[in-house]
């Protein structure tokens, strides 16, 4: 049985940590489609064209060491506006999205592109004051010096460039259902996105 649950919403929403545990939750795989970008941006930064890099990416290359630094996230969202980065990543994510057993896809276009007919579509989302003081602790606590304000404006540029590129702009799908998690724990997230998937089953 393929059964297709895609996530969509912008950076430190609480979508990857969403995802993981709805995937655990129902024994599905869990593919983190921002990784894609992140490892094309990583090649790029090495000197390759990013749209050589991203026809030529394969399994493994998502799991390279330091693809979640701040200036990958950066160059990623610089290469994630290239047409062509995204039509040579959309065969891999439709691939994964169809595998059976069940899969968890997150990142930014998942319901409006890459799986339209999702079985099931969650758009995650918070305010960005929550999401920029979410990405700020989790700074500190890995003991990197942040400023709060430098992080709210990171947070706001990334939104404005991934909205408002030509290509797959961060658009929640019409029939997503909307998470906003500002005033959610963790726990409570993951159940609202828990009942929404049970809902589709
Ligand atoms: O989610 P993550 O922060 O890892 O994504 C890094 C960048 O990759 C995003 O800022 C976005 O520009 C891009 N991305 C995308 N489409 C996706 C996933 C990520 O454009 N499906």
């Amino acid at each position: 049985m393929a059964f297709t649950v895609a996530i969509d919403g912008p950076a430190a929403a609480g979508k990857g940590t969403v995802s993981r545990a709805v995937a655990a939750h129902f024994g599905f795989a869990h593919l983190d489609t921002g990784l894609l970008y992140r490892a094309v941006a990583f090649r790029s930064l090495a000197g390759e064209d990013p749209i050589a890099a991203a026809q030529a990416l394969v399994a493994e290359d998502l799991e390279a060491e330091g693809l979640r630094t701040q200036a990958i996230a950066d160059e990623a969202s610089k290469v994630a506006s290239i047409p062509d980065v995204r039509s040579a990543l959309v065969d891999f994510q439709r691939a994964f999205a169809r595998r059976s057993g069940g899969a968890v896809l997150d990142g930014r276009d998942i319901g409006t592109v890459i799986c339209p007919d999702a079985e099931a579509k969650l758009f995650v989302t918070a305010s960005a004051e929550v999401r920029a003081r979410r990405r700020w602790k989790e700074l500190v606590e890995r003991g990197i010096e942040a400023v709060f304000d430098e992080v709210l404006a990171e947070v706001k540029a990334r939104d404005a460039r991934d909205s408002s590129r030509m290509t797959a702009p961060l658009l929640a799908a019409e029939d997503a259902v909307r998470i906003d998690t500002s005033e959610f724990s963790i726990e409570e997230a993951v159940a609202a996105a828990v009942a929404a998937i049970d809902a589709r089953l």
